[in-house]
């Protein structure tokens, strides 16, 4: 039985400029079941990271209509938690611990400091940051940024974890290592996963159900669903093929 957690219908978006406003987003249409993994894949500038901003509650959509549990989205909530692409998304004054106690506080305001202090230390082990939880931002490869802001984003305990090309920016290595540790976090979490990339062999590897994003034609997404097994790897049967009917349809 499907169970949806984002319902978008027909919907529209426009940034304002000084020069008029520019359509990006015009009658999209996108389902993210819960519990499932879902990547949108699509070139730079097709409106990705504005959907994603809308998704968050950032941006106001001007059309169409866009439910999260039921429930019209007005407002960005803690529920819905984004990850970016960029690795300065950590404040840099506090320490890798003091970075997940500090919206921890907010997100549980009941909870007391030892409650707290066990939520950060658990998600700091499950994302392999123990040792660096007294590091300062400026002391951590771009990838353990990553993974600490993969560790504060799921200590809250989204419904939606959304993320803007967390990983476009790192080596293959730590690429890998850091989607593997995303499969592994998100199978252990309840977390439903909104993810944007232009990289297909990643969508294949993550996605339950990956969409494509058409520029030309304002953010219209095409579903496809992942037909391979889990665990996948890109050496796997299937994967190649899988990869070139999606690139086929990239183009
Ligand atoms: N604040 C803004 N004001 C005006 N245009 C914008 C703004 N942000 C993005 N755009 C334009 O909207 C389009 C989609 O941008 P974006 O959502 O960032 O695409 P993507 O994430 O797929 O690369 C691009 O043409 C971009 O130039
Ligand atoms: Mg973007």
């Amino acid at each position: 039985m499907s169970d949806t957690l984002v319902s978008m219908k027909g919907l529209d978006f426009s940034y304002r400029t000084p020069d008029g406003s520019i359509r990006v987003l015009d009658q999209v249409d996108l389902n993210v079941e819960r519990g499932e993994f879902t990547c949108i894949l699509g070139r730079s500038g097709c409106g990705k990271s504005t959907l994603l901003r809308i998704l968050a509650g950032f941006e106001q959509h001007s059309g169409g209509s866009l439910l999260i549990d039921g429930t019209p989205l007005t407002a960005p909530s803690m529920e819905r938690i984004m990850i970016f692409q960029e690795f300065d998304q950590l404040l840099p004054w506090k320490s890798v611990r003091e970075n997940l106690l500090f919206p921890l506080r907010k997100r549980f305001p009941d909870e007391s400091a030892a409650q707290l202090h066990e939520r950060s230390e658990q998600a700091l082990a499950l994302t392999g940051l123990s040792q660096a939880a007294g590091l300062y931002p400026r002391q951590l490869s771009g990838g353990m940024k990553q993974r600490a802001a993969l560790a504060r984003a799921l200590a809250l305990e989204p419904k939606l974890l959304l993320m803007d090309e967390p990983f476009a920016s790192l080596d293959l290595k730590t690429r890998d290592s850091l989607q593997q540790l995303l499969l592994r976090l998100w199978r252990e979490s309840a977390a439903t996963m909104l993810f944007v990339t232009h990289d297909i062999q990643e969508a294949i590897l993550l996605s339950d159900r990956l969409y494509i994003m058409d520029e030309r034609e304002q953010g219209r997404l095409t579903c496809y669903e992942n037909p391979l097994r889990r665990p996948r790897s890109h050496s796997m049967e299937g994967f190649k093929s899988f990869a070139l009917r999606i690139a086929r349809a990239f183009d």
